[in-house]
């Protein structure tokens, strides 16, 4: 059953990104599950929220936590069955929340049929056809295709294991166990409209589109000359990326999606920079959203806060398309502590117990402030599982239980996103504080969780989570998904902003800022956040005058 419509929902959605193995566990595996996201439905209408986006819970052997997938038509054993999410769905759609899922077609896991089936096959027969092997260099075919790197570190080329005497290489921008697939191939692209259909007749609300701008490779896989390390915070560059023949895959989508009654959407993960690039996934014959990494990525600085909210309205409406705000996912270090480094506006890739520690209560006033400033803009907004109470990323993780294969395939230089994706703590007094009945997780859990635990929350005045709440409550009763942003003042220690009659008004600086006279508060960041008619430094405020 369908959710009732106003048309473009998603226009001014805020979507909550479910990584299912932390959510919420139901079996004490110490995995998250499918049941254990059903147990918090209610949780999750509460908060305001319009949408869930799962992280995948496909068939898989997890070599890159579910986003190698073994087969897209199935849900692994670790997070349930079809049956429950059918159930999930119909629960969730009856509470009136739309349910995205995340299809992964840059590359599919080394166990998908397919891969065997190509690894079993000859040079050039049509299995290998459908994934991008090629014949080596050397004199013994013993020198990878072509100079890529994988974004996880190490060559993006490993030689296959078929006994043959020189075996040819397989493409995979990410890890060896997620060989990339050949989107010029008839087949490739047939079936994913396949899958697609497979999910849209289950019901589901649209589709997060992992590494949308890889599919299409350019034509003769030429060298390229810098590392790909180096390019995903801007990774448009290179004859991997971002290449335009890759829009005709996301039309084709289109139309399937429009063979649908209802509204559902493409949501493109692509780290594609200048912001003009970005938009071309968001034409109005191609995919209705696109993460705003840009802005994402900027960190806690007034100037380039502004500069890319600018550019990203613009480029956007030059196309039709509405803005996605974006603090955090399971790919980032959380806003929270990113916040609390002395330099704000760094981007480490994961932090490790041997590197600077952020400073947590700085990190989470900065993070709130941070938030409320972003569900005031126009547009959709999304909240990554955990965010809503204030999560810190874990900094001091083990090296011995780290997951992430970019920590392994960079020998530790990277360490990697496991500290984002600790599992969530519910209930303080509980084992594994309320995620697991037996306390077993796959992580373990900073004893920072405890105090930021749910039940610790709620109804708390003045707590995140109520903050959250009272949030979205607002932006919703105002519709301020809906409206216009017009800029009220900006320089390097304040941003301020109108938008549907509310005011915001954020503090970068040192020194509190006075509101104006007359100002009537609405929300603040903080219980403390106004002293005298001043806000304080790292607070945020939504006023009315
Ligand atoms: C995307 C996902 C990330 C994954 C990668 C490869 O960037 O968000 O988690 O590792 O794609 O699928």
């Amino acid at each position: 059953m369908g959710v009732a419509e106003p048309t473009d929902w998603w226009r001014d959605a805020v979507i909550y990104q479910i990584y299912p193995r932390s959510f919420a566990d139901s079996d004490g595996d110490g995995i998250g599950d499918l049941r254990g996201v059903a147990g918090h439905l209610g949780y999750l209408s509460e908060l305001g929220i319009d949408a869930l986006w799962f992280s995948p819970f496909y068939v898989s052997p997890q070599a890159d936590a579910g986003y190698d997938v073994a087969d897209y038509r199935d849900i692994d054993p670790l997070f349930g069955t079809l049956a429950d999410f059918d159930a999930l769905l119909a629960n969730a759609h009856g509470r009136g929340l739309r349910v995205i899922v995340d299809l992964v077609p840059n590359h599919t896991s080394k166990e998908h049929a397919w891969f065997r089936e190509a690894v079993a096959a000859e040079p050039g027969s049509a299995a290998r056809e459908r994934y991008l092997f090629r014949d080596g260099l050397g004199r013994h075919g013993e020198l990878a295709p072509n100079n890529w790197t994988s974004v996880f570190g190490g060559s993006a080329w490993t030689q296959v294991d078929d006994g043959r005497e020189a075996p040819q290489w397989y493409l995979h921008l990410f890890d060896p166990a997620q060989p990339d697939l050949n989107w010029r191939n008839p087949e490739v692209i047939a079936e994913f409209k396949d899958i697609l259909r497979f999910w849209l007749d289950r019901g589901v609300d649209g589709f997060r589109i992992d590494v949308a701008h890889g599919l299409v490779k350019q034509a003769g896989l030429p060298d390229w000359h810098i590392k790909s390390a180096e390019l995903e915070g801007g990774g448009n560059r290179g004859p991997m990326w971002d290449q335009d023949d890759v829009h005709d895959i996301y039309r084709g989508w289109n139309a399937v999606l429009a063979e649908y009654a209802g509204d559902r959407i493409l949501v493109a993960e692509a780290w594609v920079a200048p912001a003009e690039r970005l938009s071309r996934y968001v034409r109005s014959d191609e995919m209705q959203q696109a993460f705003n990494f840009d802005f994402m990525t900027v960190g806690w600085d007034p100037v380039g806060m502004k500069e890319s909210i600018d550019r990203a309205l613009t480029t956007n409406a030059a196309v039709g398309a509405t803005t996605t705000w974006v603090l955090s996912n399971h790919d980032v270090v959380r806003h929270a502590s990113r916040f609390g480094l002395k330099d704000a506006t760094s981007w480490p890739r994961g932090i490790g117990a041997h590197e600077e520690q952020p400073d947590a209560a700085l990190g989470l006033s900065r993070a709130r402030a941070a938030t409320l400033f972003v569900l005031a803009l126009p547009g959709s907004a999304y909240i990554y599982e955990g965010e809503e109470l204030g999560l810190p990323e874990h900094t001091t993780l083990p090296d011995d239980v780290r997951q992430d294969p970019s920590f392994a395939r960079t020998g530790g230089a990277e360490t990697g996103r496991d500290g984002a994706r600790v599992p969530i703590p519910w209930v303080a007094d509980a084992p594994a504080y309320g995620f697991s009945p037996t306390g077993a997780t796959w992580l373990p859990q900073p004893p920072a969780f405890a105090a930021l635990a749910a039940d610790r929350q709620e109804g708390v005045e003045g707590s995140t989570l109520e903050l959250y709440r009272a949030a979205l409550r607002l932006r919703r009763e105002h519709g301020l998904g809906r409206g216009a942003l017009e800029w009220t003042g900006a320089d390097a220690a304040h941003l301020s902003f109108a938008n549907r009659g509310v005011r915001v008004l954020t503090n970068f600086g040192a020194r509190p800022l006075p509101l104006p006279v007359g100002a009537r508060i609405l929300l603040a960041s903080e219980p403390d956040a106004v002293v005298d008619g001043a806000l304080a430094p790292d607070r945020t405020v939504w006023f009315a005058q």
